[in-house]
């Protein structure tokens, strides 16, 4: 039997107070940890919160690395809706981590299977993902994992679903200009995290996080695959708890 520790929370603040304090614990505790970074609107807040803390409680971070899982295909990094944006606006640029230790996946690379199998190698290198932090897509995809992605997969470059276009391309202009492929780490390599929080909060993860809870073990569902995981923790919002039975939020499944 596995064991998903469910953390429900009645606010988005909360999950995210909650969510930063765990990564502040990691890093206290392995002051060399290597991170694995999500990106999207749900750990904006999460961010924040690791801001904030570490503000006003300076912490050395010069050991640290971290791996984000993803990154559109096409944009430059300056692209305002490129993920190596984001994380420097939303972290990196506040944050003492030494620029050799940030990674993100290149989507401007010209040999892109070169660069792929490069970033689960590094990964491997450090001795693998001490902890991961994990977003959800409304389709159950996690990092740029679509439907159907094989669960033994390793970085490596993914077509956008028709779902995911429509969920990201609001922060898009125009939905043309959304890229229609990313690279994202692979889901063996999130598997092989040490240590795994997913967050969702709000309204348009209700079904998501009930159909996560129903689901048998799917490759039609890649978050499905956590459920193998022996050390995941899932920190919801009230909202996005909704449809949970009761015995979910008393931590076994
Ligand atoms: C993108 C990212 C995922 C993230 C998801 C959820 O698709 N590739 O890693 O989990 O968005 O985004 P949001 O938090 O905005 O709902």
């Amino acid at each position: 039997m596995t064991l998903i520790m469910y953390k429900v929370f009645e606010t988005v603040d909360d999950v995210s107070r909650y969510t930063a304090q765990r990564l502040i614990e990691k890093i206290k505790a392995t002051p060399s940890a290597v991170l694995g970074l999500a990106t999207g609107s749900t750990m904006e807040p999460v961010y924040a919160k690791l801001l904030e803390h570490i503000q006003q409680t300076p912490m050395d971070l010069s050991q640290l690395t971290t791996f984000n899982l993803d990154e559109y295909m096409g944009l430059n990094p300056q692209h305002p809706q490129s993920y190596n944006y984001y994380m420097y606006q939303h972290l990196f640029n506040q944050l003492d981590i030494p620029v050799n230790h940030v990674h993100l996946p290149n989507g401007l690379a010209s040999d892109i299977e070169a660069v792929c199998s490069a970033y689960s190698d590094a990964i491997q290198t450090l001795g693998g993902l001490d902890l991961q932090l994990l977003g959800i897509g409304s389709n159950g995809h996690i990092g740029f994992n679509e439907p159907k992605t094989c669960f033994n997969s390793r970085t490596h470059v993914v077509k956008l679903s028709e779902q995911t276009r429509i969920d990201n391309g609001r922060f898009f202009a125009e939905q043309s200009e959304m890229p229609t492929h990313a690279i994202t780490m692979g889901i063996q390599d999130i598997l092989e995290a040490k240590e795994i929080i997913l967050v969702a909060t709000g309204r348009n993860k209700t079904d998501i996080m009930a159909q996560l809870f129903n689901s048998e073990i799917d490759e039609d569902l890649p978050a499905s695959a956590l459920k193998q995981h022996k050390n995941l923790t899932i920190v919801l919002d009230r909202e996005a708890a909704t449809l949970l039975p009761a015995q979910a939020l008393k931590s076994a499944i």
